[in-house]
């Protein structure tokens, strides 16, 4: 049998499309191996939203290509694939940078692999256009045995591209515009994932929350009705999404997060800075105030929401006073996890090209500054469910003999010890202490709330 190793870097959604190029790729007879050194096909997956994650992909192509070498010697063939939004952003151009790359290939082209993969055994190929057919109709629903290896939790990606071309961002570029899939789709798919054990979705789209897909009575659907069809269905216990913007989080999606019990108490809201000034040279086309007037608004339907948010500092002509109203915002919130970058310019945005660029090594003491206070933040938040009884879905083996791992309802890890629960059982657990990343908790009794059946 061939076999195909696959390395995502980057988001959710090149997660999500990993497993389905996989899927595809099964029905070509080939099976996932962890093992580069075994695998008769590569694909890098890859990012391009920073030039770190960039950098990173050349790098480990020159550590792929010394691994087909290698298995050359032992008259073994490797095709090597590079996916993801470096294909889309950069693509004959990798090829001339790494002669041992056989195929680039766009995310909007990944059901045509095993053609492209025939194709290529002849010449090299480059396919990075947005071809008019919905990929998502030719790529293949995952069959029962391979969604239970992949866990009980799921990707669902329900929405992809972007329109709101933030000055920064290459998304809009590498991923096209928006394009919500039809409810019914995503419903077939849920209910295919559920079938394979899984009872945690997770949707996901570079804009979830500006999703428009068409419902089942010919009109488009928001969001918040997507999930309560999905809270509806049998076998879904726990429903989240990302990643939003504020410009979308409509009021029947707030209050969503006040009625639908199924969906969690989490919300990844991001907002990059604190300044006016920042924002709108970043053309996120609202305040920090708008943002904040949001956050309320959540928190009033639900008081113990997890909040979460990506801040980029160093942005062009970012100065210490709109650091400082980074600061104030993140103070003011108290966010249970933050992620935060360095402004990197990415060629083809408009802020790439802006005049007053901000010295990396200012760049580097804001984000340390920063990250020390988000990391008290999220401390101080999962040191306040010590003490409290929650929910939590046991995930995966936990460290020692003995012990499950999993998540609560905010998104944190829990271990707990157990002879009688198995993973996909939710079971009611006591907090009782934490580490730097993980709770510790007793689980109230070993009978489970839920179990997958
Ligand atoms: N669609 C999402 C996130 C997309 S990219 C949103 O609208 O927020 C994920 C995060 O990467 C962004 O939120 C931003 O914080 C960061 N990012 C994007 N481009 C960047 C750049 N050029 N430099 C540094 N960080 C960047
Ligand atoms: Fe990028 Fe902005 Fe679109 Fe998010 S909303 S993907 S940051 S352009
Ligand atoms: Fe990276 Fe593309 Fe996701 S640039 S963050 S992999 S949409």
């Amino acid at each position: 049998m061939k076999k195909v190793f696959i390395k995502s870097y980057g988001c959710q959604m090149n997660v999500y499309d990993g497993q389905r190029m996989a899927d595809v790729l099964a029905k070509e007879g080939y099976a996932e191996t962890a093992e580069q050194s075994d695998a008769d096909l590569v694909i890098l997956n890859t990012c391009h939203i920073r030039e770190k994650a960039v950098d990173k992909v050349y790098s480990e192509l020159g550590r792929v290509r010394e691994g087909k070498e290698l298995r050359a010697l032992q008259g073994k063939d490797t095709r090597i694939v590079v996916a993801g939004c470096v294909a889309q952003a950069e693509g004959a151009e990798i090829q001339r940078r790494q002669t041992a790359v056989d195929l680039v290939v766009g995310p909007q082209s990944y059901h045509r692999l095993p053609d492209l993969l025939t194709r290529s055994e002849r010449r090299k190929v480059v396919d990075t256009e947005f071809p008019i057919e919905d990929k998502f109709g030719f790529l293949p629903v995952p069959d029962r045995s391979r969604t239970r290896a992949r866990g009980v939790t799921a990707f669902l990606t329900v929405q992809e591209g972007c329109d709101k071309f933030c000055s920064f961002c290459v998304v809009p570029y590498t991923r096209g515009a928006e394009v919500s899939r039809p409810v019914s789709k995503i419903v077939a798919e849920a209910q295919a994932l559920v079938a394979g054990g899984v009872c945690e979705l997770t949707l996901i789209g570079q804009n979830v929350n500006a999703y428009h897909g068409e419902g089942p009575d010919g009109r488009p659907w928001p969001l918040w009705r997507l999930l309560e069809r999905l809270a509806s269905l049998d076998g879904i216990r726990r429903l989240r999404y990302m990643t939003s913007h504020p410009n979308d989080m409509d009021d029947g999606l707030i209050r969503a997060h006040g009625d639908l019990p199924a969906l969690m108490p989490f919300l990844h809201l991001p907002v990059q800075s604190g300044s006016d000034a920042v924002l709108d040279a970043m053309n996120r086309k609202h305040s920090a105030a708008g943002y904040r007037d949001i956050i309320a608004k959540v928190r009033a339907v639900r008081p113990d929401i997890a909040l979460s948010s990506d801040f980029i500092v160093g942005f062009p002509g970012e100065t210490d006073a709109d650091f400082d109203a980074t600061m104030r915002l993140i103070d003011d919130v108290r966010y249970a996890t933050v992620f935060s970058f360095k402004y990197s310019p990415r060629p083809g945005t408009p802020a790439s090209g802006a005049a007053e660029q901000i010295p990396e090594a200012v760049k580097s003491e804001r984000l340390a500054i920063l990250q020390a206070r988000v990391e008290e933040h999220r401390q101080a938040f999962n040191a306040a469910t010590i003490g409290r009884r929650v929910d939590v879905l046991l995930e995966r083996a936990g460290r020692h003999p003995g012990q499950l791992s999993g998540k609560s309802p905010y998104l944190q890890t829990v271990q707990v010890e157990t002879d009688a629960c198995h993973i996909g059982d939710t079971v009611s657990v006591d907090i009782l202490s934490q580490t730097t990343n993980t709770l510790f908790g007793r689980i109230v009794s070993d009978k489970a709330v839920a179990s997958v059946a």
